[in-house]
């Protein structure tokens, strides 16, 4: 029997005001359900410490960065430390995200960095990873995730591996309204859960939350989700609307 957690983590990205940002979390809290499924709500910065408040009373219900700094801080003009993460609520940081990868230049080597900054902070990675469309189409998807997760993660230690949830998050299906499907879904996220096993044993793979995210809606989340190694979804366009986020809540 499996004891890993399914998540349904929202990535807001850069969109919504504070005022927009408060509005959502608080129509969340008011119609989500108690549930063994966790939902984390991943805010801009300047809304967390707002969302923080709002959801603080609800159990399954956590707060995500999409991005923090692996320095602990200092001189580092526009940037946001993990400390300051953690002061405002923060349980989750979203690390290695394909716009993040793409647009800002983030490497395995710094997106590692970033995950054991998050660690040693006492918050909890979610560390993306997924190819672009001409990777898959030359067939070599499994070999570039593999690259993705092994220089991302696996000098962490069994213990704080443990703690890393991971998303993967085929480019092509970001935003772009096309979904893996489920059997796509399935098969990487089982080559993605070998690895752990070849990494750290069974014992932890088995532990190990895998979300599914690329348009994820409440129209296929349910088929996604229904997959033995598909333990949730990280959500971007369907995350902004709360009646949406919610069916997709359900459908875990
Ligand atoms: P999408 O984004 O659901 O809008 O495709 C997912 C993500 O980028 O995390």
């Amino acid at each position: 029997m499996s004891h890993r957690k399914n998540i349904v983590a929202g990535n807001w990205k850069m969109n919504k005001n504070y005022e927009e940002g408060r509005t959502l979390a608080r129509e969340i809290v008011a119609k989500l359900k108690p549930s063994e499924t966790l939902a984390i709500l991943g805010a801009p910065y300047i809304h967390l410490k707002g969302v923080s408040h709002i959801i603080s009373d609800i159990n399954n219900l956590h707060l995500a960065a999409q991005n923090c700094h692996q320095e602990e801080g200092g001189a580092y003009t526009g940037e946001i430390s993990t400390g300051m993460l953690r002061s405002v609520g923060c349980d989750y940081v979203i690390l290695g995200h394909s716009e993040r990868r793409d647009y800002f230049e983030e490497s395995n080597q710094l997106i590692n960095a970033k995950v054991k900054k998050t660690l040693a902070d006492g918050m909890l990675p979610i560390f993306c990873c997924g190819e672009k469309l001409p990777v898959r189409e030359a067939g070599d998807h499994e070999k570039l995730v593999a690259q993705q997760v092994k220089e991302g993660l696996f000098d962490l230690s069994a213990t704080d591996f443990s703690k890393v949830v991971i998303a993967y998050e085929p480019v092509w299906a970001i935003g772009t309204g096309v979904t893996a499907s489920p059997d796509q879904a399935q098969e990487m996220h089982a080559f993605i859960r070998s690895l752990v096993v070849d990494q750290y044993g069974e014992e932890v793979a088995d532990a190990t939350s895998i979300l599914y995210g690329g348009s994820v809606k409440p129209g296929n989340a349910k088929e996604l989700f229904s997959q033995p190694d598909v333990d949730g979804g990280l959500v971007g366009g369907a995350s902004l609307n709360a009646a949406d986020f919610l069916a997709i809540m359900d459908a875990m």
